[in-house]
């Protein structure tokens, strides 16, 4: 099965996105351009943030890459989203190892930090991770998940 990737970028993360989308569906991916669809410089990051979040968090993409100037804001957005693991990640190692032990399923990067080609081999390696089947890990995702549904469970009684 093609793995569906959602991607989008504010201004600080457009021109990586403008490199990045073209050359994931050159490799077979199937991608879900969520926006900037311009370089808008007043744009705001949660707006693509949230829509590449909800777009993972939903089924409707099985991967995120959201893209802003640092990679921060961006995935402080995303994990506000049930279901939602993003991370910065501007190595190799991350980028692979937090699919591996922690399921992450966003992967946020700075346009500001990385340039094209490492943003690439980052970019490559968390799509070919995959999330091992041990019981340590995932004692460690349930934990996750049960923090999430107690947070839920909390605002239902605010
Ligand atoms: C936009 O200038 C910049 O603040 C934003 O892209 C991002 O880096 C936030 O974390």
């Amino acid at each position: 099965m093609t793995l569906r990737v959602a991607i989008g970028a504010d201004h600080g993360g457009f021109p990586l996105k403008a490199e990045l989308t073209p050359w994931l569906r050159e490799c077979g991916y199937e991608v879900m351009d969520l926006g900037a669809e311009t370089l808008i410089p007043t744009d705001d990051y949660p707006d693509y943030a949230l829509a590449v979040a909800e777009a993972v968090a939903s089924g409707r993409a099985q991967r995120g890459i959201i893209i802003c100037g640092s990679g921060i804001g961006a995935c402080i957005v995303a994990n506000k989203i049930p279901g939602v693991r993003a991370c910065p990640c501007h190595d190799t190692y991350s980028a692979h190892q937090g699919v591996e032990h922690d399921d992450m399923n966003v992967l946020c990067l700075g346009a500001r930090v990385v340039g094209g080609a490492l943003a690439r081999e980052v970019v490559e390696v968390f799509l070919k991770a995959e999330f091992l089947d041990e019981e340590r890990f995932r004692r460690r995702l349930q934990k996750i998940l049960n923090i999430e549904s107690q947070n839920m469970i909390k605002r239902k009684d605010i």
